[in-house]
C-alpha cells in the first residue's frame, strides 16, 4: 500500500464538496497538494485550513474550460514542484435535464463535456510528461455510480463522465507499463452543493462528503484500477450483458423513485 506522506497530489474541484474535505484528508496524512477550482476566495480559505493544521498546500485558481488557464495552471504547477505524482480529475459539473427539454439546448453537453471531459483529459495531457519523467505517476478520475446503471434524466452529465472512463482505460493501456497507473472512481450520490442543485433529491439518503473522500484517499493509497460499489459493478456486468432488458425494465422503478422523493418533499 502506498503512503500519502511527500507526495505532491493536484487535485481539481478542490474548492468545494469532496474536493475541498479530501484535500483536508491527504494533507494531513502528510501529502503536498496543489488545489485546483475557479473560486480563488474558497481555495484560499482550504489551503489555510490545511497550512493552519500543519500541512502544506498550494493554490492554483483557474477556469479548466479555458484552454490558456488551463494551460498556465499546468505551467505554474510544474514550474513550482519538482514532482507531480498523483492527478485527481474531480471538477465537474452536472446537469439533470430530460432530453425532450434540452432539444433546444446543445450547449448542456457542449458545457459538461468542457469540463468533465476536455478540463481532466487537458490537465492530464499537461502533467504526463513530468510522470512519465519521473517513471511513475497516477490519475484518478472521477466518474459516478450512474454510468453503471441506465439512469435516466442526464444524458448530457454521464456522457461526458463515460468519455472520461474511455479515455482512463486507454491511458492505462497504453501507458501502464510505464508506471502510469489510472483509477476511475464511481461515486453513489453524495450529499454536496452539486447534489443540493437538485430540490427533489433532499430526502434522497446520500453517502456523505467524509466517507466520499475517503474513497479518494484510498484511490492513491492502494492505486486500484477500479473504486466503486458492489451494486454499480454487478448492474454494469448485467448491462453489458443484457443492455435491452436491463434499460426498458429499470425505467418504471426510476420514475416510482422520482416520484416519491417529489411526494416527500410536498408534504414538508
Ligand atoms: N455529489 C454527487 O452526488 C456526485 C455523485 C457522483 C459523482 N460525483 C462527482 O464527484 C466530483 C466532485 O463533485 P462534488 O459533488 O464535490 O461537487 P461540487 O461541490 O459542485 O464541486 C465541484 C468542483 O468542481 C469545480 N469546478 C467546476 N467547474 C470548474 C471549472 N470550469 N474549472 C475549474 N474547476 C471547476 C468547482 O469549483 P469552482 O466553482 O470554484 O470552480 C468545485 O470545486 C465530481 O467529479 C462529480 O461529478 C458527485
Amino acid at each position: 500500500m502506498a503512503h500519502l506522506r511527500g507526495k505532491t497530489i493536484v487535485l481539481t474541484g478542490s474548492s468545494s464538496g469532496i474536493g475541498a474535505i479530501a484535500a483536508g484528508k491527504m494533507a494531513r496524512a502528510g501529502a503536498r497538494v496543489c488545489l485546483v477550482a475557479r473560486n480563488a476566495g474558497q481555495l484560499a480559505s482550504v489551503r489555510d485550513e490545511i497550512e493552519a493544521a500543519g500541512g502544506k498546500a498550494w493554490i492554483y485558481p483557474a477556469d479548466l474550460t479555458i484552454e490558456a488557464e488551463l494551460a498556465a495552471c499546468a505551467e505554474a504547477i510544474l514550474a513550482e514542484h519538482r514532482r507531480v505524482d498523483v492527478l485527481i480529475n474531480n471538477a465537474a459539473r452536472s446537469i439533470r435535464r430530460p432530453i425532450e427539454q434540452a432539444l433546444d439546448r446543445l450547449h448542456d453537453y457542449q458545457r459538461t463535456m468542457q469540463i468533465n471531459y476536455l478540463g481532466a483529459v487537458g490537465l492530464t495531457l499537461k502533467l504526463l510528461p513530468r510522470m512519465l519523467e519521473q517513471g511513475q505517476g497516477q490519475v484518478v478520475n472521477i466518474s459516478t455510480l450512474s454510468t453503471q446503471v441506465p439512469i435516466p434524466l442526464f444524458s448530457a452529465y454521464l456522457a461526458s463522465k463515460s468519455a472520461l472512463e474511455s479515455f482512463s482505460r486507454s491511458l492505462q493501456a497504453e501507458l501502464g507499463h510505464k508506471g502510469i497507473d489510472v483509477t476511475v472512481v464511481h461515486f453513489p450520490m453524495v450529499r454536496t452543493p452539486m447534489s443540493n442543485k437538485t430540490s427533489i433529491y433532499k430526502h434522497m439518503r446520500m453517502m456523505d462528503t467524509e466517507a466520499a473522500a475517503d474513497w479518494l484517499v484510498k484511490a492513491v493509497r492502494e492505486r486500484p484500477a477500479r473504486i466503486a460499489r458492489p451494486l454499480g459493478n454487478v448492474s454494469s456486468v448485467i448491462l453489458a450483458a443484457l443492455p435491452g432488458p436491463a434499460t426498458r425494465y429499470t425505467q418504471p422503478l426510476f420514475r416510482l423513485m422520482d416520484y416519491r422523493l417529489k411526494r416527500k418533499l410536498e408534504k414538508e
